[in-house]
């Protein structure tokens, strides 16, 4: 598993590191075994897989389930969970309780918390607790009510510039990496520059020390909005689709199963039950 050091050296090297959400075990074993560097449990599970049109109703519980799930599936990566909505604003002391909690019960390597301002402080303490944690800037999910909407950030000279301040915060309050989402692609550049830590980019364009995207995004599995900034990879989506509606066909039409789907009692038994 490689640790937060080999990220920042990936990031000397300018060897780009990737990273695919996942949220249950198949999917983290696929990830795993195709060499993903990071896995991602995003709070966009409540999204792509609960079939919420936001992040906040995501709850601990929820995220704790499917991380463990994911563990499961990618025992030698490194992985990332997203505390969700509502659960690191506030109380200091409830917030530590909660990222211990889920630091504890899932395994995982790293926690990941959006915003900075009074974020900031969270990011400190969890890491002065021993929790790694990775910061996330720019469009912010959780608080797209706040923000009118999933909209790119950082459009305005004034904008630009607190994002640069913010990513420099995170960065001196000890976060290991950032993620900067759907902001303009020099800026990101820019940040990129300034900061030690790895700037991990979506929809923020190519000059970034690496990638992040949505699993159901990269399959084109599912039927939620796709952003702009989404490349499919594989229409895997649409295999499924057919898959079900052979399988639906084969059963209605009698083609399946076949002799060979079946099992068989020998002759002398079938005697003694009929007689
Ligand atoms: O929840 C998520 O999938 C994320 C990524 C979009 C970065 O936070
Ligand atoms: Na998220």
């Amino acid at each position: 598993m490689k640790t937060t050091i080999e990220f920042l050296k990936m990031k000397e090297q300018k060897d780009k590191i990737v990273m695919l959400t996942a949220y249950d075990f198949p999917s983290a074993k696929l990830a795993e075994e195709e060499g993903v560097d990071m896995i991602l449990v995003g709070d966009s599970l409540g999204m792509v897989v609960l079939g919420y049109d936001s992040t906040v109703p995501v709850t601990v519980a929820d995220m704790v389930h499917h991380a463990k799930a994911v563990k499961r599936g990618a025992k030698d990566t490194f992985i990332v969970v997203d505390m969700p909505f509502g659960s690191y604003h506030g109380n200091l002391d409830r917030t530590l309780q909660t990222a211990i909690e889920m630091f504890q019960q899932t395994g995982a390597s790293a926690l990941k918390v959006e915003g900075a301002d009074d974020v900031v402080n969270v990011i400190s303490s969890l890491v002065s607790t021993g929790i790694p944690v990775i910061a996330h800037l720019g469009l912010l999910p959780q608080s797209a009510a706040v923000l009118g909407g999933y909209k790119v950030q950082g459009k305005t000279a004034d904008a630009a510039e607190k994002l640069i301040q913010d990513a420099l915060k995170v960065e001196a309050a000890g976060a290991c990496a950032v993620v900067i989402e759907c902001i303009p692609y020099q800026l990101a550049a820019e940040i990129t520059k300034v900061l030690k830590i790895p700037v991990i980019g979506i929809g923020a364009g190519a000059d970034v020390d690496g990638q992040v995207l949505v699993y159901h995004d990269v399959l084109a599995y599912g039927t939620h909005h796709v952003p702009k900034f989404v490349e499919t990879f594989a229409p895997a989506g649409e295999l499924m689709r057919s898959g079900i509606e052979s399988y639906t066909n084969a059963v209605k039409n009698g083609s399946f199963p076949k002799p060979e789907h079946r099992f068989t009692m020998a002759d002398h038994q079938l005697e003694q039950l009929y007689g």
